[in-house]
């Protein structure tokens, strides 16, 4: 089993990504940091304690993230991508209880698992570079880490040159750029292209059979009429935070560049990723690069989630605390 340290904003990709999880038999989720991002950190929380109880898996640890982006800005939410509540027209019930564990936490996770332990991160990097910031030590004994954000040469979602989780907070973006070692980062290059058909959802949905089954049409249908009005003509939508996980089972799911990323702080290109394409003729050895994560194969990435959304087994049946 690998274990898994998501970082994540549920939002509906993220919810996908969170179920994707709880489905996969290879994956254990040790914790789930939850901060704001495509809603505020509060109702990011009540949505993925939502989830845990619905996989009546209350015992996965729940720990808080950031409000807010290292810079102190304000914070602009997309209920118009997400929903008011980000699960689409679902209303998780409200006040769910929730032991909300301290920031630290992350830190007896890293320590009890050590080298067996994948970071994965969805959503803003505010938390991510934060734990970099208070225990670089600790950080180090992490196995490796998967972020979903940026996009390389092509245009962005929320600017014309920046990708949401990147824009969100570009300071912490480039901060975990630089500190995350290994790390293969999961750009719109890929994502944008991790398309699901509603056809594809129909039978998923036809053929699940876990507590998840009624959110999995409702939740896309949002999510597909927003991707609609932004992109007229696409076929589906893009789970971009299934793919950054899924890619972790599945080494020849994307080919990457390995190279150095620097995000820009501020200014009109803020929240813009940038690598150095050009051919070098004295290139740094792989493992000192990141991943970038450039070219989808598309089939394996359908065939992977189709396989685990309607896989029989699941870790969504064992007794909570
Ligand atoms: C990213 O932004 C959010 O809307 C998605 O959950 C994903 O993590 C894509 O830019
Ligand atoms: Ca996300």
């Amino acid at each position: 089993m690998q274990k898994v340290l998501l970082f994540s904003d549920p939002g509906i990709d993220d919810s996908f990504a969170i179920i994707y999880a709880l489905l996969h038999p290879q994956i254990e989720l040790v914790g789930i940091v939850t901060g704001y991002g495509s809603v505020k950190k509060e109702q990011a929380t009540q949505n993925a304690a939502y989830l845990l109880q619905l996989a009546n898996q209350r015992d996965i640890p729940i720990i808080g993230g950031a409000q807010g982006p290292l810079s102190g800005e304000s914070v602009t939410y997309y209920p118009e991508i997400h929903g008011p509540e980000g699960l689409g027209p679902i209303k998780p019930p409200e006040g769910l209880k929730v032991n909300l564990l301290n920031f630290d936490q992350i830190y007896k996770i890293i320590d009890q698992y050590q080298n067996e332990l994948i970071i994965v991160s969805i959503g803003r990097l505010t938390e991510l570079a934060v734990a970099f910031i208070l225990g670089a030590d600790q950080m180090e004994k992490v196995k490796s880490f998967h972020v979903m954000g940026g996009a390389f040469l092509v245009p962005g979602n929320v600017s014309p040159v920046a990708e949401a989780n990147f824009y969100g907070d570009p300071i912490a973006a480039d901060l975990v750029m630089q500190r995350s070692i290994p790390l293969k980062v999961f750009p719109l290059n890929v994502t944008n292209q991790a398309l699901v058909t509603p056809e594809v959802i129909q039978y998923i949905s036809q053929t699940n059979a876990t507590p998840f089954q009624p959110l999995l049409e409702p939740i896309y249908d949002y999510y597909l009429k927003a991707y609609k009005k932004n992109i007229p003509g696409i076929p589906g939508a893009p789970l971009h935070d299934v793919l950054t996980l899924s890619s972790i089972f599945n080494p020849t799911m994307v080919d990457y560049y390995y190279r150095e990323v620097r995000v820009v702080l501020s200014g009109v290109a803020k929240g813009q990723s940038i690598a150095d394409f050009r051919p070098k003729p004295d290139p740094v050895p792989e493992e000192n690069l990141k991943g970038i994560a450039m070219k989808l194969n598309y089939e394996l990435f359908l065939k992977d989630f189709v396989e685990i959304m309607t896989s029989e087994t699941s870790n969504t049946t064992s007794t909570s605390k």
